[in-house]
């Protein structure tokens, strides 16, 4: 780190201590909590849209832990600053949200406070929220209070201190947190600002897809410029994307309705979550999240893509191939990454003679990333594609192939399958995505 970049951080957090030392003196108020909502009453057509508002918002995806019930929260999330544990928002009124009105709830979506008014961790993507509508909330909040309680208390976080101490989050409001409401953008039509609006808000994918600064904040300025959300890369999106072939409206719609896109392959790792509950949002929604993406690069023609396709599945692996056969110059570690290469993985990713085979690997985004973090995870515990795309999982490869051996195979796929530079550090990301729960 250079000097100017550590005068930056000192002062950025002089400001943080500041702001959480102004803000805790304000004291923000708690809000009166409320008896039980009874569920007999609440609108069903706002609980239908607020259902599959929830599913686009992937609320369940976090608050639900692996085999707990559904909104129980307790799901822990690893952060550079500790772990946090998801809450309990089902309406039990000991243990979840159950005591909440519906305005301690909107201002937890738009301010990130909990009903006693304590300051939140932006891990619940309220940074995002803020561009959610009053009605939408409302619809949100309505589908929530329709749901069984279910009595499980909270897991305290285990964050390092001084991330510990709420109140700093006060600072970090007052540095990072856009609380304008969303603007249509006027030179876009209703359907692509609609797909702006849930991008931008609810479905919070720049939470993902966009780089954080070191306070966990993402700007404006790098926009689906590519993520590491849970140790994996959610690629660039638009027009920073790496993919080999572009992305057509229908590349997106397929992605986000199977999961899976002839062009780009499957969806993994944190997207697959993220596809499945799509399956529950209204389907005009997902269109119009289609319609948006395509505003970011301009209009791609499908001979376009055919011929990128035509071209990379050029590399795929054919019958009357040997080792060292190919044209690449390889070196000692290259040619044993081809051996590792053929001895697992070309019984399935070679020449492609029926859709049911995965796509050439040269079209996917785990082989053109930046970084190689998806590849080693996936061929560390393979593909569990999502249950709506009607592919086939991967095996693990965990096993079969030693660990001292996926470095050689990374070099050789990536020199193999794309054009992009050479990966680097390619031992500290092996060492990483072993470590991950992934
Ligand atoms: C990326 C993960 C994530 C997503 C997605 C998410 N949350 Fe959360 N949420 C959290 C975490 C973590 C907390 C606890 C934050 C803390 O301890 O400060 C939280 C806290 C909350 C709280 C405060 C509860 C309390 O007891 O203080 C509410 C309300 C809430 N979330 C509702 C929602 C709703 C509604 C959605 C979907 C629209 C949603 N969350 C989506 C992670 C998430
Ligand atoms: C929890 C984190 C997370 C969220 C939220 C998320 N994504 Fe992703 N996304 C990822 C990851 C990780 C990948 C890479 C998956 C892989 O390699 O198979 C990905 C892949 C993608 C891809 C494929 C990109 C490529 O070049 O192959 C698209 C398109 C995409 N996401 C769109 C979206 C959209 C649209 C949203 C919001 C509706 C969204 N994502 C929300 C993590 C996320
Ligand atoms: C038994 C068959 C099989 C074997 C063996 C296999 N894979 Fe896969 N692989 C799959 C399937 C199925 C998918 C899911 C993608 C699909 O259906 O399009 C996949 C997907 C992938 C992807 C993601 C591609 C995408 O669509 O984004 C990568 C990368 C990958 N495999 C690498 C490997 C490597 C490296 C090996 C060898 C160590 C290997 N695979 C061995 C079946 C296999």
């Amino acid at each position: 780190m250079n000097l100017k970049k550590i005068i930056l951080m000192m002062l950025s957090v002089g400001i943080l201590a500041l702001g959480g030392a102004y803000f805790w003196a304000v004291n923000i108020p708690a809000l009166e909590p409320i008896s039980k909502v009874d569920s007999t009453t609440l609108d069903s057509e706002s609980v239908e849209n607020g259902r599959q508002l929830a599913a686009v918002g992937d609320c369940a995806v976090c608050h639900t832990k692996a085999g707990g019930e559904s909104y129980a929260g307790g799901l822990s999330l690893p952060t550079p600053f500790g772990v946090l544990y998801s809450t309990n928002i089902t309406p039990d009124l000991n243990t979840g949200i159950g005591n909440w009105s519906e305005q301690a709830f909107q201002r937890a979506m738009q301010e990130g406070l909990d009903r006693e008014g304590n300051h939140l961790y932006p891990a619940f993507p309220y940074d995002h929220f803020t561009k959610v509508s009053e009605e939408d909330i409302r619809d949100i909040y309505n589908y929530i209070m329709s749901l069984e309680p279910v009595e499980q208390v909270n897991q305290p976080n285990e964050l390092n201190f001084p991330f510990s101490f709420r109140p700093l989050l006060a600072g970090w409001k007052l540095l990072f947190l856009n609380k304008k409401p969303f603007q249509p953008n006027p030179e876009l039509n209703d359907e692509q600002n609609r797909g702006a609006y849930l991008v931008k808000g609810l479905a919070h994918c720049s939470a993902c897809h966009s780089p954080r600064n070191v306070f966990g904040a993402i700007s404006e300025k790098t926009f689906f410029q590519g993520g590491q959300p849970e140790g994996w890369y959610a690629p660039a999106l638009g027009v920073h994307s790496t993919s080999a072939a572009p992305w057509s409206i229908d590349n997106y719609l397929d992605y986000l309705f199977d999961g899976w896109s002839e062009a780009h392959g499957i969806a993994a790792g944190p997207m697959t979550p993220v596809i499945e509950h799509l399956s529950d949002a209204d389907e005009d929604d997902i269109y119009a999240i289609a319609e948006y993406l395509g505003t970011l690069t301009p209009e791609v023609k499908q001979e376009e893509i055919d011929r990128v396709v035509e071209k990379v599945s050029a590399y795929d692996w054919v019958k009357t191939e040997t080792i060292g056969s190919s044209t690449l110059t390889l070196d000692d570690g290259l040619l044993n990454g081809e051996q590792t290469f053929v001895q697992n993985c070309v019984k399935c990713h070679k020449e492609r003679i029926s859709k049911k085979q995965p796509v050439s690997l040269g079209l996917s985004s785990v082989i053109s990333a930046p970084t190689p973090e998806n590849f080693f995870h996936i061929v560390i515990n393979g593909i569990k594609p999502p249950y709506n795309s009607g592919r086939q999982a991967m095996e693990s490869m965990g096993i079969a192939v030693p660990k001292d051996k996926l470095v050689d195979l990374a070099r050789y796929v990536r020199k193999r399958f794309s054009s992009q530079s050479e990966w680097t550090d390619l031992e500290a990301y092996l060492e990483k995505s072993t470590l991950s729960n992934h």
